[in-house]
C-alpha cells in the first residue's frame, strides 16, 4: 500500500469479524508504529496487547461498572465538556455513526447500546493498552509522544488489512483495566485501542468523517504567495 493509501484510506473501524489476529502480524505491526519521533528519543510508551478471556472480563467489568454508575477513573486529564466548534464537531461525527447505523434521535435503547459497545472495546478480538511510564508524569511531551505512536499504530495496522479504533471508553474503568491486564504501578493508561480484521458489512466501518481545511487551521508566515 502507498503512504497516500493508507493515510487516506484509513478510518476508525468499531465493528470486526470474529477472527483472530496473529500474534507476529501484532508484532510487526508494533515494529513499525515505535519508529514514531519522541520527545528526545525517550519512548515512553509501552504496550499490554490483550485477547481471549482477560479482554472478556475486562469487558464485562467496564461493562457492570458503567451500567451502575461508578463515576470514570480515566488515569489523564480530560479538560473542560466542548463548547463551540470542538462540541459541534464531536456532534458531527455522531451523528454520521448513528445515520448509518440506523439509530434515530430518540432511540434511547440504540444509543445506549451503541455506548456500551465501545464499553465492551467494540468486540474486537484485540485491544492494545497504551501506557506511559509513571516517572514522566506531569511532562505534556508524553501524552504527545503516546499520540505519535498510537496513530502511527493505526495506519500501520491498516496497511496490513487490520482496522482499529483509539478510544477512551476501553480505559474508562482503569482499575478493572490494571486488574486484568495486569498493568504494572510503573505505568500510566493513556488510552486503549480497539484491533481486528474490520467486518466490511458493519454500517458504522463505512463512515468518513470530516476534516477542516489546511487553510482553516494553518497560518503561513514569510511565504511569497
Ligand atoms: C484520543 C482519542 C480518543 C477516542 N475515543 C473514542 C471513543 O472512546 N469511542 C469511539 O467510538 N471513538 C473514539 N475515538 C475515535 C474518534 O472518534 C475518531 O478518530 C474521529 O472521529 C475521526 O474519525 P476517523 O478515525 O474515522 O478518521 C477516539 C480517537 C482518539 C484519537
Amino acid at each position: 500500500m502507498e503512504f497516500d493509501d493508507v493515510v487516506r484510506g484509513r478510518r476508525s473501524i468499531r465493528g470486526f469479524l470474529d477472527k483472530p489476529v496473529p500474534k507476529a502480524l501484532i508484532v510487526e505491526v508494533l515494529e513499525l508504529a515505535m519508529r514514531a519521533p519522541t520527545s528526545l528519543n525517550t519512548q515512553p510508551w509501552n504496550f499490554y496487547v490483550v485477547t481471549g478471556e482477560p479482554l472478556d472480563r475486562i469487558r464485562a467489568g467496564n461493562t457492570e461498572r458503567m451500567v451502575s454508575g461508578i463515576p470514570q477513573s480515566r488515569e489523564f486529564r480530560t479538560g473542560q465538556p466542548f463548547a463551540g466548534q470542538h462540541r459541534d464537531r464531536q456532534v458531527g461525527v455522531a451523528k454520521q455513526l448513528f445515520s448509518a447505523m440506523g439509530i434515530a434521535r430518540d432511540d434511547k435503547e440504540g444509543r445506549q447500546d451503541w455506548v456500551l459497545r465501545g464499553f465492551r472495546q467494540f468486540d474486537a478480538p484485540v485491544c492494545i493498552i497504551v501506557t506511559y511510564d509513571r516517572v514522566l508524569d506531569g511532562s505534556d511531551d508524553t501524552p504527545f509522544d503516546c499520540g505519535a505512536v498510537t496513530t502511527a499504530l493505526v495506519n500501520a495496522a491498516w496497511s496490513r488489512g487490520l482496522g482499529a479504533v483509539i478510544n477512551s471508553q476501553g480505559i474508562m474503568q482503569s482499575p478493572v483495566v490494571r486488574e486484568h491486564a495486569g498493568i504494572a504501578d510503573d505505568q500510566v493508561i493513556m488510552k486503549s485501542i480497539a484491533l481486528g480484521w474490520p467486518d466490511e458489512t458493519f454500517p458504522a466501518n463505512a463512515v468518513v468523517s470530516e476534516r477542516k481545511s489546511v487553510e482553516e487551521a494553518t497560518v503561513f508566515v514569510g511565504f511569497e504567495t
